[in-house]
């Protein structure tokens, strides 16, 4: 049996259920690079304070860096007697370098370590996804632009409304995932800040530098209360709650793909190498890479609902319960991250059916606001202009008959304010310009807003 780092005061061993029980070590060997790397900071910070000699740090730093090759090359023998990601490296140090390999657990508590290790491993996750979502930003202003001739009914209700353009479309889109990233951003500040040095919660009585240790690991700031430095996971509850938000987003995108791609809609091809055959019927292709992005938004509000209850009602400070922040917080990383990535390609290779979604637009009346914005222009109140249009549009109706197609003659029924220069307002292209006003719809305002896009996120 392998000797446990607190086995001086018990006179029994860990029970095997309990052992099994209570080991992180499938899951956490995932800290593997974060662990070593703040280990590394902390022997270099012992030796600089004289903490521990020079010479000592040195080995550990080495005998460190021989772990990490062990462990990358898959020849490290993880063991679930030692729990954990710190107990295997610690106890491997040891085995390695000789008792001074026991100096590197000096002035620190896997309390602090364990936050140190997911805060640095969360940094580099959301930085990635940042720099993912600046991606799929850049794919979706390139469509916008490659698209910029497209119109498709704006729908409230999922019922057609207005023209717009596609490319205001998927500029909605991009504002969606801008604000995304200004979380993550967001969130990043409050993850990254250096907390070793709390102990098991009680700050140390070695004289350690801080400072020291987040300069190495080059962290901005320090936390400032070792009590809940060790007691705080808002972090990853933060993380997971803006993951959380942009799946909603992404599901939200994928709902549209699988309605694009049906034959009732048919306004977009997803292409063959992100659509799938039915073992059965041999028409099919189905939107699965969509339809999957939407199930598993689903997990991910799960983790969020697993984090905030995890932490609920426990007292200050370190409680083993915490020990369960990591599972969701890696399954939110690898859901977050598998799904921009389909969602990337997705968007890259779609191809847009721009004769399909114009002829949506040429039945249902879609341009009747604007027969009732030309009277409220005339000074008709909109209140008595949209009730006039609403009879022009059932007269229309009745008559088998198009908005466009009706004589000037037939408008000036219902209104002696209707003239001529009526059916320049109530074309497709026509409703389009005339929505000038700032984020709406026509051309010269969306090829402003895609280079403005462009610009933006090329600093990003
Ligand atoms: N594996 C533990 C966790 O993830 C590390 C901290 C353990 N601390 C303790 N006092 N048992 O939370």
């Amino acid at each position: 049996m392998i000797k446990k780092p607190w086995a001086g005061r018990f006179k029994k061993g860990t029970h095997k259920v309990a052992e099994s029980f209570s080991a992180s070590i499938d899951f956490d060997k995932r800290l593997y690079k974060e662990d070593i790397e703040g280990s590394i900071a902390h022997a270099e910070m012992l030796a600089e304070t004289g903490i521990i000699d020079k010479k000592e740090a040195d080995k550990i730093v080495k005998g460190l860096g021989s772990i990490r090759k062990e462990i990358e090359s898959g020849k490290f023998p993880f063991k679930e007697e030692l729990e954990d990601i710190h107990l295997n490296i610690e106890k491997r140090l040891i085995e390695k370098i000789g008792d001074v390999g026991g100096k590197i657990h000096t002035a620190r508590s896997r309390n602090d370590q364990v936050a140190l290790d997911m805060r640095l491993y969360l940094r580099g996750e959301i930085n990635e996804i940042v720099t993912l979502l600046k991606s799929l930003s850049e794919c979706l202003t390139y469509q916008a632009e490659e698209n910029i001739d497209a119109m498709i009914p704006l729908y409230t209700h999922l019922q057609r409304g207005q023209p717009i353009l596609l490319s205001h479309h998927l500029l909605a889109l991009y504002e969606m995932l801008k604000r995304d990233r200004e979380r993550y951003l967001d969130c990043l500040d409050r993850v990254n800040v250096m907390p070793l040095g709390a102990g098991a919660g009680a700050g140390t009585t070695f004289p350690i530098d801080r400072e020291h240790v987040a300069k190495t690991l080059d962290f901005p700031k320090i936390t400032q209360n070792s009590i809940d430095t060790v007691s705080d996971r808002d972090f990853i509850v933060e993380f997971v709650s803006v993951s959380a938000n942009l799946m909603n987003h992404m599901s939200r995108i994928s709902e549209e793909l699988v309605l694009w791609s049906t034959k009732e809609f048919d306004f977009a091809d997803l292409g063959d190498e992100f659509t799938t055959g039915s073992s059965i019927m041999p028409q099919k292709r189905n939107p699965d890479m969509a339809e999957l992005i939407r199930g598993k938004t689903g997990r991910v509000y799960g983790n969020l609902m697993t984090i905030l209850t995890v932490m609920k009602g426990l007292p200050f400070s370190y409680n083993r319960d915490m020990q369960e922040d990591k599972e969701p917080m890696f399954d939110t990383v690898d859901t977050v991250k598998a799904s921009l990535e389909v969602l990337l390609e997705m968007m890259g290779n779609i191809e847009f059916k721009h004769g399909n979604m114009k002829k949506a637009l040429n039945d249902g009346f879609i341009t009747a606001t604007d027969v009732a914005d030309y009277l409220a222009r005339k000074g008709v109140p909109f209140r008595q202009s949209h009730e006039i249009t609403g009879k022009i549009v059932s007269y229309a109706e009745e008559k088998g008959r198009e908005l466009l197609n009706l004589h000037i003659s037939e408008y000036q029924m219902f209104s002696k304010e209707f003239g001529d220069d009526l059916f320049e307002y109530i074309t497709l292209e026509g409703s389009i310009e005339s929505r000038k006003s700032y984020g709406g719809t026509a051309r010269e305002n969306v090829l402003a807003m895609i280079a403005k896009a462009k610009k933006e996120s090329e600093g990003w």
